[in-house]
């Protein structure tokens, strides 16, 4: 009997188990697949370990215009794929180990919830039984495989690609067409137009990078179009036929052609085939309901992660499994959503946390933008020149305190936690003024923004 038996050993269950674990629960964990989950193996870490090589690879074309003459700059598709397999080797090996030394007890295969006796819930993987007295569901997501014509064709015939096939390509594909303009198609797209591809996106939407503040969407479509990527906004695919993708725009039939087509249209949460209905698990549109505790409708079972599909990101997964943990430990604790930072690893990167001017707007909050061009830092500036990139900082007019930030440029991604704290303490912008941020680095533009 165990404690506590986690299904699915992604961000979500591989850190819920290794907190359960430490806490002196016996905790059980099964994974189908491979420890990491789609973060580790398929997803954050493989894509960025490819976006640093290539951000290495535009750095060096682009060497002249920082004193550096680069003579013979190339790149190995083949041997940036395997430093990538190697990065994604150390990190999963990690993982284990820290789930071994916290007790974990980790079974290969895919567990199937049974039902529930006296004594707990029962588990099947295979035709062995594990019983435990609470269970984590974190199941996490698979890619989104809508039913548009030709697509099931071509993703047997492996021109159409999703996530787990374009980070494993070993030859840059002559001409890559990625269906859907959000976070992974944008991330695939700056990737392999930096290597050599001719990319073209076609998004559904009148912009790419779905809920990001529309004049970051704006920049940032502008900048890498600046760059070679061409897009095709309010572009509906509906029909792949081989190396053709057949979309709708302004009522007429269009199509584009390449070589490889990748499929990025969104992710699904696994509720399927894991036997919630053996324990009548309340789902809503595919995603096992939860409140802020984790706690599903029935009473000892939780889920963190993608599977619950409240913010499909890693950072999320890891903070909702600390929850479940804390919660089941009889600690005070819940998940908050509203400090969420999300970033959108393209060159240039692009971070936001908090409400946008059209999600405050929404919600009728009566809030003053600060916008800043990121060149007003000096470190931006010895670094990119003039560069396109702006940060904006929203303030609650009543409070006086940062309701969202969005930053376009360099570092975003490392500066958008501080935004994050700034918002979920609450932090009066008076307080903020008399923080001291170090110079030069880009993050004092947030400090910046405030005394416009
Ligand atoms: P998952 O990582 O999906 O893990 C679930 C695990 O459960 C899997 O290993 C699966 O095999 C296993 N499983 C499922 N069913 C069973 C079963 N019945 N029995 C046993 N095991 C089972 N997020 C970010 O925050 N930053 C990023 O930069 C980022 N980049 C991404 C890039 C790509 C290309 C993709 C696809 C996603 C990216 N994400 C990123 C999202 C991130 O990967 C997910 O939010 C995160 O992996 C969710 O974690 P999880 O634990 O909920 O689920
Ligand atoms: P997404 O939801 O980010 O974007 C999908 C896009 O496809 C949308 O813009 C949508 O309008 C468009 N679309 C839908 N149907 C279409 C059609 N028929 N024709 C044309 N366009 C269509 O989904 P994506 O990129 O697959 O990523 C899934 C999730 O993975 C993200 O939402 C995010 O949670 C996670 N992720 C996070 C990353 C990060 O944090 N850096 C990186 C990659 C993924």
């Amino acid at each position: 009997m165990y404690d506590l038996i986690v299904l699915g050993g992604g961000p979500a269950g591989y850190l819920a188990s290794e907190r359960a674990g430490h806490a002196g629960l016996k905790t059980l964990l099964i994974e189908k697949n491979k420890i990491g989950g789609v973060c580790l193996n398929e997803g954050c870490v493989p894509s960025k370990t490819l976006l640093h090589s290539a951000k290495i690879y535009d750095y060096a074309k682009g060497s002249e215009k920082y004193g550096i003459t680069c003579t013979e700059v190339k790149y190995d598709q083949e041997k940036v794929i395997k430093r990538k397999d190697v990065v994604v080797r150390k990190l999963v090996g990690g993982v284990t180990a820290t789930l071994k030394k916290n007790g974990v007890e980790i079974v290969d295969g895919l567990g199937v919830i049974q039902g529930k006796d006296s004594e707990g819930f029962i588990v099947a993987v295979g035709d062995k039984v594990y019983k435990g007295k609470k269970i984590l569901i974190a199941t996490g997501s698979q890619v989104l495989v809508p039913p548009i014509p030709g697509l099931k064709e071509g993703l047997e015939a492996g021109t159409v690609i999703t996530n787990r096939e374009i980070l494993e390509l070993m030859e840059v594909p002559e001409s890559l067409v990625v269906i859907g303009g959000g976070v992974i198609g944008l991330e695939m797209a700056s990737y392999y137009n930096s290597v050599g591809s001719k990319v073209t996106v076609v998004e559904m939407l009148g912009k790419i990078a779905g809920p990001n503040d529309t004049e970051i969407s704006s920049i940032l479509q502008n900048n890498l179009k600046g760059k070679g990527i061409e897009f095709i906004l309010g572009a509906k695919v509906t029909q792949v036929k081989n190396d053709t993708v057949v979309f709708e725009k302004d009522g007429n039939i269009q199509e584009v052609k390449g070589k490889k087509i990748l499929l990025s249209i969104g992710r699904k949460a696994v509720t399927e085939g894991i036997g919630l209905e053996n324990i009548s698990v309340a789902t809503e549109r595919g995603v096992i309901k939860t409140d802020e505790f984790m706690k599903t409708n029935i009473p000892g079972v939780y889920a963190a992660g993608d599977v619950n599909g409240k913010s499909m990101l890693a950072h999320t997964a890891y903070r909702e499994g600390e929850v479940a943990i804390n919660i089941i430990t009889g600690k005070k604790d819940r998940m908050r959503y509203h400090a969420i930072p999300s970033v959108i690893y393209t060159n240039p990167e692009v971070a936001s946390v908090g409400e946008t001017e059209e999600t405050a707007a929404g919600k009728g909050m009566e809030f003053i933008v600060k916008k800043v061009s990121n060149n007003f830092s000096g470190r931006y500036m010895a670094e990119n020149e003039r560069g396109d990139g702006i940060t904006k900082v929203l303030l609650d007019k009543t409070h006086n305190t940062v309701i969202g930030v969005q930053i376009i440029g360099s570092y975003a991604s490392e500066i958008i936690y501080g935004a994050g704290l700034m918002i979920e303490t609450e932090m009066p912008v008076d307080d903020i003024k008399e923080l001291v941020f170090p110079h030069p680095t880009v993050s004092e533009i947030l400090r910046e923004a405030l005394f416009i």
